[in-house]
């Protein structure tokens, strides 16, 4: 019978066919050990000599890292690891033997493997961050789906900016001058909640931003939510909620993969509501105590990010930040004309802004100063500012970067191996 690795255990002592690729293989004369892969899972199997036909044997003894196989074999409970099985091959196929492996034989640089991207990703520890991204997609579906929020698709080609113009790549578009691609679909799912209430996008994003850092891509992949009437302390508590979900999901279903990539668990074990709050005046001021030479009204850069996390064991939202350094549809704070309800939620362990969010300017005078201060053109904008016009309601929403969330969750030092084939500045390929 043909059957998956993942369901191994429902085989004990039978016979089995597994088709994948060998990952790794040694010999000890008559015995060969194949460590397999299928995609599902992996196991080793054993070659011997004495229980093959000798035609079968020299198939065998061809066998090269990488190289694709159909194995049978009967399934055997390893004597002493509970859940270990091993594959006593009765019969092997060979779809393809595999030419000389370039991974693996001695240490690589990080160029070396990012050109290998293509190959690289059979690794064990990329397959276990793949695993995990994909977990990480399905509990944020999971909890949006259950919480009333709807998927609206946002399009890819869009005539303006939604976070700077100095961050966009064009496109040539027809007779209609340039296209650029989307920074983030917030805009037009802003224009779904007046439909549906609560909505949320997830999909590629792209940022012309010459950042070299360890959490920086040019294309990657992110998920908006919007929702209506809600205002800038209950969009924090969603934001959180959804993150100890997702965390809690990850540990509950990825264990294998989250041992595999050697993830310290007890720092996401305490990742649960309530998040820390402080006002990015109080954590300007943290941070100075803490050595870091920002100035109030500021940006935090990434060192600042690491080190007011250090001794928090949850995520901080910084809220209330001067408006000159964030974006234009921010609400301004009533109390505090010069500050606006946003928060970006920083995670703990070093692993920097996951999340950026905010309540929207809901009145249409004040949205159009503010883009008028930030020299945006408004008539690409008239659909945006429409929306103020036509039963305009308090709403809010967030930004989740999927790299940043899977690399936090993964352990993983540089967001780049958190997506299946990255893009930087200086890399396009493979
Ligand atoms: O903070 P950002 O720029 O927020 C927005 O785009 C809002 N329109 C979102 C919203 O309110 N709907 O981006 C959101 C998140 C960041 O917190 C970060 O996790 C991630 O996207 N991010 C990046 N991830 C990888 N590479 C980059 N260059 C990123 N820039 C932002
Ligand atoms: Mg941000």
């Amino acid at each position: 019978m043909e059957i998956f690795l993942k369901d191994i255990a429902k085989y004990k002592d039978q016979t089995v066919t597994i088709k994948g690729w060998v990952f790794n293989l040694r010999s000890s004369g008559k015995i060969i050990f194949l460590q397999i892969r299928d995609g599902s899972g992996f196991i080793q199997a054993v070659a011997n000599q004495s229980e093959l036909a000798a035609e079968k044997w020299e198939q065998v003894k061809k066998i090269t890292i990488e190289s694709s196989i159909s194995v049978t074999g009967q399934v055997i409970a390893h004597p002493k690891q509970i859940g270990v099985y091993e594959l006593q091959v009765k019969n092997l196929q060979i779809v393809q033997i595999a030419k000389e492996w370039p991974i693996g034989k001695k240490e690589h640089g990080p160029e070396f493997l990012l050109d290998h991207r293509h190959l690289w990703l059979r690794s064990q520890k990329q397959w276990a961050i793949q695993r995990v991204r994909n977990s990480v997609i399905n509990a944020i579906y999971e909890y949006l789906n259950n919480n009333g929020f709807i998927k609206i698709d946002a399009p890819i080609l869009t005539p303006t900016s939604c976070e700077g113009t100095t961050t966009l790549f064009a496109v040539p578009y027809f007779d209609l001058g340039s296209a650029y691609l989307s920074q983030s679909g917030q805009l037009y799912i802003e224009a779904a909640i007046f439909s549906h209430g609560r909505v949320f996008d997830f999909g590629p994003v792209f940022r012309a931003e010459k950042s070299k850092t360890r959490r920086h891509l040019t294309e990657f992949w992110m998920m908006d939510a919007e929702a209506a009437f809600v205002e800038h302390e209950e969009n924090m508590k969603i934001q959180e909620e959804l993150i100890s979900f997702v965390v809690n999901k990850v540990l509950t279903d990825n264990l294998f993969e989250l041992n595999i990539l050697e993830r310290d668990l007890e720092p996401l074990k305490k990742i649960k509501p309530p998040f820390v709050r402080m006002t990015h005046a109080e954590a300007v001021k943290k941070l100075q105590s803490l050595g870091s030479d920002i100035k109030p009204g500021e940006d935090l850069g990434g060192d600042d990010e690491t080190l007011l996390t250090k001794d928090s064991p949850v995520p901080i939202f910084v809220e209330k930040w001067p408006k000159s350094i964030k974006a234009f549809y921010m609400r301004r704070d009533p109390n505090n004309p010069e500050v606006v309800l946003g928060a970006d939620l920083i995670a703990p362990e070093g692993f920097g802004e996951v999340i950026g969010g905010s309540e929207r300017e809901t009145d249409y005078e004040v949205l159009v100063k503010r883009m008028q201060e930030e020299k945006l053109p408004l008539e690409p904008f008239q659909w945006y500012l429409d929306l103020r016009q036509y039963g305009s309601v308090p709403h809010s929403g967030f930004g989740i970067g999927l790299e940043r969330l899977v690399g936090w969750m993964c352990g993983t030092h540089h967001i780049r191996e958190t997506i299946p084939f990255p893009r930087m500045i200086n890399r396009l390929t493979p």
